[in-house]
Formats: C-alpha cells, sequence, structure tokens
C-alpha cells in the first residue's frame, strides 16, 4: 500500500512524526512524506523535522505564502501532479491547516482513498478558517481517526458511518511522550534558550498567532495589557510566530520588560521552556492539549474550542480574548489544574491504533 503522508504547517510535523515511525514497523506499507511547503523558514519546518527526526520529505511542494485562496491553490496544483504520477492508494492527512485542506479535496477528486488525523473537531465558528478547513476535509473523507469523544460524537451527528470512524487517542501526545523521555537525556546545556529559563514553576509561557488575535488592533492591545499586567507577578516567556511579529510591529504594541520575547522555538526548546512553566497561555489548538497531558495550567485566550476535553478533564480554562476575561483565567486556572486528567487513549499508542485499523482495510 502506497501512502502519502502529508504535512504542510508546523503543528502537522508533530502529528506525522509518530505515524512516519510507527509505519516502518507495519509490513506492506510503503508510506512517503510529502510536505506541501506552506511554513518555509528554517524556525517554522526545518527546525521541527530535525528535532523530531523525521526523514526529508520524498515530495516537497514549495507552495509558500498567500491569501488563503492563493496558497490553497498552489497547493492543489503541485499535488494533483504527483498524485497523478505516484498513483498513491491512500493519502493522510493531518489537522485542519491548508494544506489538510487542499490535499483532501485533490485526492478526493482523483479518486484516491482519504483517511483524516484528528477528524470531527468542531469549534462551531466559522469565522476560523481551521473550522472550515476540518469541516471541508471531514466531508470527502473516507477514514476518519479521532483524538477525544467529542469527535465521534461531531462526525457521527454528521451522519459518517460508524465503522469508518476510530477513536484512536492523539498521534501529537504521542508525539510529546516520546520526546519528553528524549529530552530527560539531552545535553540542554546547549539549548540556545537554556540561559533564558527561570526556576520552576516562577514563569509563565505565552503562544499567540490566531489572524482573530493579533490581526485586530483592538484585541491585540486587550491581549498585551493582560500579559503586562501579569508579568508584574511571573516572567513571562514568548516565542512570537512570524504572522505576531509582523502586526506587533504594524500596531506598534508595546510589552514589559518583563515579557521575554524570542524567536520561533524548534519543538524540544520549546518543551523545555513550556513544561516547567507555571502556566501557559496560548491560541494555539496543540498545546491545550499537551498541557492537558503534561498537566500543567493553561489559559486558552480563544472565544471558544474545538477540543472540548482539555477544559472537562484536563488543565485548559477558556478566558476568551478581553484584558478581564484572560486576566480571570490565569486566576481561575491554578485551582482547575488540581483535579485534572489525562484524557482517554492519550497514552502514547495513538499511531500504532491508526496502522492497526488501516491495515485491515
Ligand atoms: C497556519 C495555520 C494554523 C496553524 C498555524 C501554526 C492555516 C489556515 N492556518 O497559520 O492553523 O495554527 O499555521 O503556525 O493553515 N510565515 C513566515 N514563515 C513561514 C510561514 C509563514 O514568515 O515559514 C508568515 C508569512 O508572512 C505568512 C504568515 O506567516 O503570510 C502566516 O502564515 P500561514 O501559513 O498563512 O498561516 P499561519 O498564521 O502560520
Amino acid at each position: 500500500m502506497k501512502i502519502f503522508l502529508v504535512a504542510g504547517a508546523r503543528p502537522n510535523f508533530m502529528k506525522i512524526a509518530p505515524i512516519y515511525r510507527s509505519s516502518l514497523t507495519v509490513p506492506g506499507v510503503d508510506c512517503r512524506i510529502v510536505h506541501t511547503g506552506q511554513h518555509y523558514d528554517y524556525e517554522m519546518s526545518q527546525a521541527f523535522f530535525d528535532d523530531l527526526e523525521i526523514p526529508q520529505p520524498q515530495y516537497f511542494l514549495e507552495s509558500g505564502s498567500g491569501s488563503h485562496a492563493v496558497q490553497t491553490a498552489k497547493i492543489m496544483v503541485a499535488f494533483e501532479k504527483i498524485c497523478e504520477s505516484e498513483k498513491p492508494d491512500l493519502v493522510m492527512v493531518v489537522g485542519d491547516v491548508n494544506s489538510t485542506l487542499a490535499c483532501s479535496i485533490v485526492a478526493k477528486k482523483l479518486l484516491i482513498k482519504v483517511a483524516h488525523v484528528e477528524a470531527g473537531l468542531r469549534s462551531f465558528d466559522l469565522t476560523m478558517p481551521e473550522e472550515i478547513n476540518r469541516m471541508v476535509t471531514d466531508a470527502i473523507s473516507d477514514y476518519f481517526f479521532v483524538t477525544e469523544e467529542s469527535g465521534r460524537r461531531n462526525l457521527l451527528r454528521e451522519g459518517k458511518p460508524a465503522e469508518c470512524v476510530h477513536f484512536v487517542g492523539h498521534v501529537m501526545i504521542d508525539n510529546l511522550l516520546h520526546q519528553i523521555k528524549k529530552i530527560e537525556d539531552e545535553d540542554v546545556k546547549k539549548f540556545s534558550v537554556f540561559s533564558l529559563k527561570p526556576e520552576k514553576k516562577t514563569y509563565a509561557f505565552v503562544t499567540l498567532h490566531r489572524p482573530s488575535n493579533v490581526d485586530d488592533r483592538d484585541t491585540f492591545m486587550g491581549i498585551a495589557a493582560a500579559l503586562n499586567e501579569i508579568a508584574q507577578e511571573l516572567i513571562i516567556l514568548f516565542p512570537v510566530h512570524p504572522r505576531t511579529k509582523k502586526m506587533m510591529e504594524k500596531f506598534q504594541i508595546r510589552f514589559s520588560e518583563n515579557i521575554k520575547m524570542i524567536p520561533p522555538l524548534g519543538f524540544k526548546e520549546s518543551l523545555f521552556l513550556w513544561k516547567d512553566a507555571k502556566v501557559v497561555l496560548t491560541d494555539s489548538g496543540g498545546l491545550q492539549e499537551e498541557t492537558t497531558a503534561l498537566g500543567i495550567p493553561c489559559v486558552t485566550i480563544r472565544e471558544n474550542t474545538e477540543r472540548p476535553i482539555t477544559i472537562e478533564l484536563g488543565t485548559n480554562v477558556l478566558a476568551g480574548t478581553t484584558k478581564e476575561g484572560i486576566l480571570n483565567a490565569y486566576r481561575q486556572c491554578f485551582a482547575k489544574g488540581k483535579n485534572a486528567s489525562i484524557p482517554p487513549l492519550w497514552d502514547g499508542k495513538a499511531a500504532e491504533r491508526i496502522w492497526e485499523e488501516l491495515t485491515k482495510i
């Protein structure tokens, strides 16, 4: 079975790493990595391939940045060519980025089966580009691998046949558990951020990149005001996404001296910092889940989440995007963290389960 495993943007790389590694143990599977080139800077892409020990992609599509239409179209045109010449039996897409959407549409129209990993998540917020990507990808996929019970519920409500929906756990957590073990044996003194790291639990770690948070001046100003207030109590480490950097400059947003801004980090250096933070404040999808898996309090700077299990069972508190909302959630999250537990099947074996299901097809 020839399989194209598609990745394009930063959060995809953590998901394909365990799927690819596990594929090497499955007889009869020829799993090939396709990198769409949606993310291309060293820190946004190659740093993850290096850290996560992913081999160089067999196919690199060099699609690059652009508006949603331009980016999606470029990926589709390039991906169609390799699907036509290589004729894979299955295209596996992960997550909810534009590459996920583009490649699933191309494959399906060429009558190639599509498997969606991290299927069924819904924020029910159609202003979010990822929600559209999730809905369209799920509308045409053949096999659905879900990370939490809500994913299964959503897909069944949308009429998917139960036998195509597989609750397997979360490949992103497979990757996290694999890497956290490795980091224990690593010489962390060589990390560029080593000297930046304060004492355990004395600092906060922040990531911010959603267009809804950083592309709107008033929203971004409110978030910055909340972070500046928290920075009176805690040092904040803040790796800045390229989009966020651009908008900070445009809106001339000022951060307190206690907020240490650093360039985007590779997976290991980022993990090295956030795993010992007192709290993580983020608008990332993945970090909401990863913090839950390690029991680190998390404040999610968004109005909604497509990952409700992180609130129901995990350490996540949804803050909204106003200054008051963020400060309230920040206070609330410490009490909540005490009762948190790990969601079902987030045990590091999701990739194995995916291959078990796929080899039955
Ligand atoms: C994308 C995903 C989002 C994911 C995020 C993680 C979509 C719709 N969005 O958002 O779900 O959470 O990745 O980072 O797919 N840029 C660079 N270097 C790069 C890549 C991007 O400088 O290597 C800059 C470009 O100016 C680009 C901007 O960042 O215009 C945004 O990149 P893009 O891939 O369009 O969206 P993200 O905001 O990164």
